[in-house]
């Protein structure tokens, strides 16, 4: 299956990826990793369901690493799918994308040289591993959350079959996931997101492996326990390969003023404040947030998603944040409010930033942890409370349990004098800032050359390649 150029063998590897930014980054920094392992690579892009800013980074990335192939890959309209319209907007993209599984084929036999591999995201696999596995082209799956989720992925087809709810789960070889813990659309075992979440699960089972956007250490009990055949049996290696994270490049789309501002900032002063693509405050919350991120008295870095704060009746940021802390925001005071987008690699990586207000994605939480980022945990929705019950074990940072998740019944406003408390305590706390340095370390060592994630990844090339 491999092509030869010159003496050496050259792995092919397509990658495609699912909807959003949470999936579409790991996918991109996957890719340019098999590209700097001399892989050639062919990334399924699917573009009509990124928008325009992750389409700007996309472009960015292509023409950084000429390396990768970019394919374009025709997706279902999703108007055809009438039936779904209640349904989350993830699920919606998902299953659009699953819909046009068929229309893969041609394109994945047409590529040359032939492929060596096919990597596709855990949300879509039990459409297209199939697919490949039928085209005899050996399949992996990236799980682009944390191996601890993965435990539950894996466990869940068989805990599903006869229950009627799920509240707490005792995964074999991993404490106890208390019912407050699960992602709370995977309550409802008739819901067609957990249905979709079921077949993918299941679909573990026929790929050759499954990557994972971790690193041992951090997550040791979770490696061990899929591995092991604790979780369930029969299930492929689970191969850690994370933190799938580069050194910031600042790239030409960056806004100018934002570094600008970094740049004139003490080491380790400024708290980072963002919600990841997708998550939406209340009108209510971003407001007491602005309040609290002044009364913390520190410095801050405040990104607030345009399409959340104006979607619903055209009220701008400006009168939401009130106060004049746009105003004061402009560069001159102790804080900093961007709308829209910023390279949070980059700002992570940035040496003024010492501490982050995350909802603990995934890609937020590694990223942190390969930056010597120390997080202030709020976790909204999905997994992460899972996430971030890992943040506060590993010592990358402390939860705010009692401030509650969207949706949740009884879940009040978090009020501005206690986030400020939480953000000043945050970066003032010096036993997490020592643990925070470890686990980077830690994080660094397992990417670095001789890792356990490098050569994770090495191994799997270096058996695409013979
Ligand atoms: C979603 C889910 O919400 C999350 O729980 C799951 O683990 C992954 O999918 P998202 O909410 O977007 O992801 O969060 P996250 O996992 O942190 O991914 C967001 C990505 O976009 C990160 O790589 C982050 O660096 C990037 N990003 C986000 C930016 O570069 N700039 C921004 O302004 C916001």
């Amino acid at each position: 299956m491999s092509a030869t150029s010159g003496d050496a063998q050259v792995s092919h590897v397509a990658l495609l990826p699912s909807a959003g930014m949470g999936h579409l980054t790991p996918f991109l920094r996957l890719a340019s990793t098999l590209a700097s392992h001399g892989c050639r690579v062919t990334f399924i892009a699917i573009h009509p369901t990124v928008s325009s800013a992750e389409s700007l980074h996309l472009s960015a990335l292509f023409s950084t690493y000429p390396q990768i192939h970019p394919l374009e890959f025709p997706l279902l309209h999703l108007d055809a799918m009438d039936a779904y319209k209640l349904a989350d907007p993830f699920y919606l993209h998902c299953e659009s994308i699953r819909r046009s599984a068929h229309l893969l084929l041609p394109l994945l036999t047409s590529l040359s040289p032939p492929l060596s591999s096919f990597i596709v995201d855990i949300s879509l696999a039990s459409a297209f591993i199939p697919i490949a596995n039928k085209l005899d082209i050996p399949s992996y799956i990236l799980f682009t959350s944390s191996a601890t989720m993965l435990t539950l992925f894996a466990y869940l087809p068989g805990l599903i079959a006869d229950a009627k709810r799920i509240d707490d789960v005792a995964i074999p070889g991993m404490q106890p996931l208390p019912a407050s813990m699960i992602p709370p659309a995977l309550h409802d075992p008739t819901n067609l997101f957990t249905k979709q979440f079921i077949e993918n699960g299941r679909a573990l089972l026929q790929a050759k492996a499954i990557l994972v956007n971790t690193f041992e250490s951090l997550e040791a009990d979770a490696v061990a326990a899929l591995n092991g055949g604790a979780v369930v049996r029969g299930l492929p290696p689970v191969v850690a390969i994370g933190p799938l994270h580069q050194p910031a490049a600042r790239p030409s789309g960056s806004p100018g003023r934002t570094f600008a501002w970094l740049d004139a900032q003490p080491a380790r002063s400024v708290v980072y404040v963002s919600f990841g693509s997708r998550t939406a405050l209340s009108r209510a919350q971003i407001k007491e947030l602005g309040v609290g991120l002044e009364r913390s008295g520190c410095r801050f870095l405040w990104v607030v998603k345009s399409k959340i704060v104006d979607r619903e009746d055209g009220e701008g940021l400006e009168e939401l944040v009130g106060n004049g802390l746009l105003e004061r925001g402009r560069g001159r005071g102790k804080g900093l409010v961007v709308k829209g987008w910023v390279d949070q690699n980059e700002v992570l990586g940035h040496g003024a930033v010492g501490g982050f207000v995350s909802h603990c994605g995934w890609n937020s939480v590694v990223e942190a942890a390969a930056c010597g980022v120390r997080i202030l945990a709020w976790p909204r929705g999905a997994d992460q409370r899972v996430n971030a019950s890992l943040v506060e074990r590993s010592g990358l940072g402390v939860w705010a349990r009692e401030w509650g998740w969207d949706g949740e019944e009884g879940a009040e406003v978090v009020r501005g004098e206690e986030i400020g408390q939480r953000v000043r305590e945050l970066l003032g706390d010096t036993h997490v800032g020592e643990s925070v340095a470890r686990v980077r370390e830690e994080a660094l060592r397992a990417s670095g050359v001789g890792g356990s994630s490098y050569e994770g990844l090495a191994d799997l090339i270096e058996k695409w390649r013979a």
